[in-house]
């Protein structure tokens, strides 16, 4: 694990969803698909945990994609080619197991979609036959599309207002995919709601579920308790426990209630800026 002032060689903005291509040389080398890292855009800055959405161990470099939600995201989504965060922490968390399972349906909802790509790239590579499902409120807020649909054997998508692919939730697309065939493993991350919604009937259907959660952290080394989550009645840590676990076992009711704790301090400006 390494912190190292990381600069930024190129920014991309969509709307609210910003990608940085990161000069990170020690963790492109070590990075695996559903690892992720820790960023700090200033010395006073929140952690925010972000997925690893590519690496190139060659060139040097990380690709992170961030959505502009509370005050730390929308503070580093200010960051601009050339400038340098303060710190990126990683790679953290166990890696997702790649093999070939056969038939697979990955499933990306919102900027979920950014955590699917590098399992999907991952999963190709050893031959599985992927299905994948993006969705997100409206066009403009589908990201890598194009990428996916290199990787994909089919790739379907969904969005609120139909802008883009079927009218409607991933979980429509999912509900018909698996209604006419077998499918040896689901792989889902996006909203909460959506990833326990897939859970569900994946469940009723017996087909084996991952998830990727992505909850509240601080410290990411498994130390301050902040991510706990119960999966088959064991507490677990998703900062070194996972991110990655079975969906049919997570305790969904309660993850949902932990993340909603904080929700009306979202906007806070975080007192450290004061000392
Ligand atoms: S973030 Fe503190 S234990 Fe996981």
């Amino acid at each position: 694990m390494k912190i190292i002032n990381k600069k930024i060689l190129a920014k991309t903005q969509i709307t609210k969803i910003v990608q940085f291509k990161l000069d990170a040389p020690a963790i492109a080398k070590k990075a695996k698909a559903g690892q992720f890292v820790v960023v700090m855009a200033t010395e006073k800055s929140e952690r925010i945990p972000l997925t690893l959405v590519d690496s190139n161990p060659k060139e040097g470099t990380i690709v992170l994609i961030v959505q502009e939600a509370g005050f730390s995201t929308k503070q580093l989504g200010e960051f601009q080619e050339g400038d340098s965060l303060y710190s990126v922490t990683g790679p953290l968390g166990h890696s997702t197991e790649i093999k070939n399972h056969g038939k697979i349906i990955l499933v990306g909802g919102g900027v979920g979609i950014a955590e699917i790509y590098p399992v999907a790239k991952a999963l190709k590579k050893v031959g599985n036959d992927l299905t994948v499902i993006i969705g997100a409120k409206t066009k403009e807020l589908l990201i890598l599309e194009k990428k996916l649909k290199e990787l994909a054997d089919s790739l379907c998508i969904a969005t609120d207002d139909g802008s883009s692919g079927r009218k409607g939730f991933v979980t429509d697309i999912l509900d018909e995919l698996i209604n006419k065939q077998r499918y040896d493993l689901v792989y889902a991350v996006g909203p909460l709601v959506m990833m326990q919604e897939v859970a569900k009937r994946t469940k009723e259907r017996n087909i084996k579920t991952l998830v990727s959660l992505s909850v509240l952290m601080v410290d990411a080394t498994g130390m301050c308790g902040c991510c706990r989550v119960s999966v088959g009645g064991e507490t677990k840590f998703a900062c070194v426990d996972g991110p990655e676990f079975d969906a049919h076992l997570v305790d969904w009711g309660e993850l949902g209630k932990r993340n909603n704790v904080y929700k009306k301090q979202e906007n806070h400006i975080c007192r450290l800026n004061n000392l």
